[in-house]
């Protein structure tokens, strides 16, 4: 555990206030912030942390003090989650679990941009996390809340990084971790992860919505505790991205963020990051959230298509009550493989606060933007990449206009998943399902962006050749 212990109040208005809330309005019932509940006990519905606010005017000086903390040598400000320790929900008494996340990059990306159309793109590269994705932001809140409860064990489901950010931050706390992942539907690179972190690793036959069905029966043991993004505590830790964001935005909001959705706490939790501080006053506005999916694996995606366009009377609409799950989702990117997303109402109202976007885009998509992704310098795991190939989609649709400012998120880091790398650029990168036609040949994803590696002579001369010959083709290729 560590011996770093938070130096100051919530707020002016502090922890007295701050509950655990039900989201659904017909219920509404509150809870106390120690009460270990995932979803109301009353009516079964979503949780959120909600906060006993500083006052508007207290909340003046927060922009100021975030900005000196992350030049301050307090180990606990180099957290980039918990430097913004005053919209969080813990106390002057809690120890904290940590790997100093956050503080990752906000890039420009100009060749992104020019594949999407835009005259400007940034990325913000959550892939730069303790762990190589943007699940730590959550994780260090979750063990936190985790430990003060006094958890023996703590588990989740999982397609792989929440596992391996839940196994390195229960190490840290020295707490027992088990996650449960789907056999043969996790990348070596993130299994492996786990195992080194000392988590006990174990695989079910099943996918990852069987695996989700199983932490639930666990997590009714009361010494057991449940980090996956239903947690409400996970979503506190993940929605200090938005706050991280805008500080490296000068506090101007972009006119879109655009971000993977699978099991959909990440969207939920930027929403909710981004309309604290509208609340605030320290934005005056929130940019439109677009959340994008994996053709295969699109859930709400299809609800959102089927819902037509809702009607936004001073913002007051009405959530669907249930969604159809996808029963065998399929997608390479196996992060986001996931047919019953179990925070797909938070996310969904994020969305159509801010007039966003749900949309699906095909495993081909995916793997060009990824590859584009890699050609700006930044690179990242395939999920990833759903958001430039979101964006593309949105530019051309007229949704994004080629002048509007742009964030995409990257949630995981490039060796994620290598094996999908070598396979796109070696042209042997198949599509899921078998990935079989009508006659039985298996359908390859064709790499319009190929880059195989090349055996060649040893030899000074077949390599100049071989250098020359690829500066001609990319010279043909500017012109074409
Ligand atoms: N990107 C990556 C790299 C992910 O690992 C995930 C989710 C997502 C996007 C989607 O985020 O679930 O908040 O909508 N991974 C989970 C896991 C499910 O178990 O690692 P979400």
């Amino acid at each position: 555990m560590s011996d770093r212990h938070i130096a100051e109040r919530v707020g002016p208005t502090g922890l007295q206030s701050t509950v655990q809330r039900c989201i659904v309005a017909t219920c509404g019932s509150t809870y106390g912030i120690r009460e270990r509940i995932y979803v109301c006990p009353r009516c079964n519905g979503p949780l959120e942390i909600q906060l006993g606010f500083p006052s508007r005017a207290a909340a003046g000086s927060l922009r100021k003090q975030w900005e000196a903390r992350a030049t301050s040598s307090d180990p606990l400000n180099h957290s980039g989650v918990w430097r913004y320790r005053e919209l969080l929900p813990f106390d002057t008494s809690s120890p904290v679990v940590t790997l100093f996340e956050g503080n990752t990059p906000l890039y420009d990306a100009p060749r992104c941009a020019e594949y999407s159309g835009l005259s400007h793109l940034r990325l913000k590269h959550l892939g730069c996390n303790p762990t190589g994705s943007f699940k730590d932001t959550g994780m260090t809140v979750a063990v936190t809340q985790a430990a003060l409860l006094g958890a023996q064990t703590v588990v989740c489901a999982s397609t792989g990084n929440t596992a391996a950010s839940l196994a390195a931050y229960a190490a840290r706390a020295a707490i027992q971790c088990a996650i449960i992942v789907p056999h043969g539907h996790v990348t070596a690179a993130k299994l492996a992860q786990s195992m080194d972190y000392g988590a006990a690793v174990l695989e079910i036959d099943g996918t990852f919505d069987d695996a989700m069905r199983v932490v639930w029966g666990l997590a009714a043991d009361s010494s057991i505790y449940l980090a996956n993004s239903i947690n409400p505590f996970r979503i506190e830790g993940q929605k200090t991205v938005a706050f991280e964001l805008l500080q490296q935005c000068s506090w101007r909001v972009p006119n879109h963020v655009v971000l993977p959705g699978g099991n959909m706490g990440n969207s939920s939790a930027l929403s909710k990051g981004f309309d604290e501080l509208l609340r605030l006053g320290l934005i005056d506005g929130s940019p439109k959230i677009h959340v994008v999916q994996a053709e295969g694996a699109a859930p709400l995606a299809r609800l959102f298509a089927e819902m037509g366009k809702v009607q936004l009377r001073d913002n007051a609409f009405s959530l669907p009550d249930c969604i159809t799950p996808v029963e065998h989702p399929q997608t390479l990117a196996t992060a986001i493989k996931i047919g019953a997303p179990v925070s797909w109402q938070k996310s969904l109202r994020g969305v159509l606060q801010s007039r966003g976007q749900v949309l699906a885009v095909a495993e081909q998509e995916i793997a060009d933007a990824k590859a584009i992704i890699g050609r700006d310098g930044i690179g990242c795991e395939p999920a990833s990449a759903t958001t430039v190939a979101g964006i593309r989609r949105l530019v051309a649709s007229g949704i994004i206009r080629h002048d509007e400012s742009v964030v995409a998120i990257l949630t995981g880091h490039v060796l994620k998943d290598p094996d999908y790398i070598s396979h796109y650029h070696r042209g042997t990168l198949s599509l899921p399902s078998g990935g079989k036609d009508q006659d039985g040949a298996v359908q390859k994803i064709y790499g319009a962006f190929r880059n195989p590696p090349e055996r060649v002579a040893l030899s000074k001369d077949a390599i100049l050749k071989s250098l020359d010959r690829r500066r001609r083709a990319s010279m043909q290729g500017t012109k074409s």
